[in-house]
């Protein structure tokens, strides 16, 4: 279950900013794959191994959700909790980085999933931000999750400071390098207050049939380049009324290729997989 944006209310802190550079617009027509916690469907997910599989299923981003150590340090992983996807238990945020970098984040995949275990996935660490990086390089995309942010004070400014060292940021940068995305509107409005340059992705979640009002889209425009939403409650009409709005539409976490072409057929420009082989098919089978 997703954190929490519920349904289309944005909240007063929500306002268009003052005038300042915008992100260059992504091209829409450039449908994006993009590998959900890495190629999470068939390795443990945000381990390197997920995000080597997914670059080679030809991912075209690497998705990679924050979480942050006791000791200040993002680190590649979807809960605020250790339990699910490590041997360890309890809170991220009362563990240091040494702590967690003893913890086995892989064993767990080739229980629950025999069918795609591999002895390799035994023992695989939590890696860094920094590690995913310093390993793929400035060759690779980083659709980028603030997981949290009210429970980790800083975490924006922390991950700027990342992306400016790694020199994946700034004017001379190619503006899609990375995306950010968060279900939190405060979050991204550090980012874009910090550095508007960022592409920015809203996050949302639907428990209903999703709907959108023109004043919130306008919201949405102020900071973000697009949208992401659960895609099981879009329809045609939502995904249309987003793109006229000139926003991208990137709807998580799409692993059917029938639904992968429905949503394809609707106009979105991109999608979260946990299987970027099967959405490369399905994007080579339209052409
Ligand atoms: O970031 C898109 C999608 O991943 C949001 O849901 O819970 O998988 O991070 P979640
Ligand atoms: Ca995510």
């Amino acid at each position: 279950m997703c954190a929490a944006l519920i349904g289309t209310g944005l909240g007063a802190g929500v306002q268009a900013e003052a005038a300042q550079p915008a992100a260059k617009p992504l091209n829409p027509n450039k449908i994006l794959n993009i590998a959900h916690r890495g190629a999470s469907g068939h390795a443990p997910e945000h381990t390197l191994s997920a995000y080597e599989l997914g670059q080679r299923m030809k991912g075209d981003y690497i998705e990679i959700d924050l979480q942050m150590t006791k000791d200040g340090r993002l680190i590649a992983m979807h809960d605020e909790t250790l339990d699910r996807t490590t041997n360890g238990t309890g809170p991220v945020k009362d563990h240091t980085l040494k702590e967690i970098k003893k913890l086995d984040a892989g064993s767990w995949f080739n229980k629950k999933y025999p069918e795609s275990a591999k002895d390799e996935y035994a023992g695989l660490e939590v890696p860094t931000l920094e590690e995913v990086i310093q390993k793929f390089g400035r060759n690779a995309r980083y659709y980028i999750e603030t997981k949290s942010p009210e429970v980790y004070p800083k975490m924006e400014e922390r991950l700027l400071q990342i992306l400016k060292k790694y020199k994946l940021t700034g004017p001379s940068v190619h503006s899609n390098k990375v995306i950010i995305q968060s279900f939190s509107p405060e979050s991204l409005k550090i980012i874009h207050r910090l550095d508007p340059g960022i592409p920015l992705v809203q996050l949302l979640w639907y428990d209903g049939p999703a709907a959108v009002s023109d004043d919130e889209l306008e919201a949405y425009q102020s900071y973000s380049v697009g949208l992401g939403m659960n895609f099981d409650q879009i329809d045609r009409a939502y995904v249309q009324k987003v793109r006229k709005h000139g926003l991208l539409v990137h709807p998580y976490t799409v692993n059917e290729k029938e639904d992968m072409q429905r949503l394809l057929d609707w106009g979105v420009t991109g999608m979260f997989t946990n299987f970027p082989d099967r959405l490369h098919k399905v994007l080579n089978e339209n052409k």
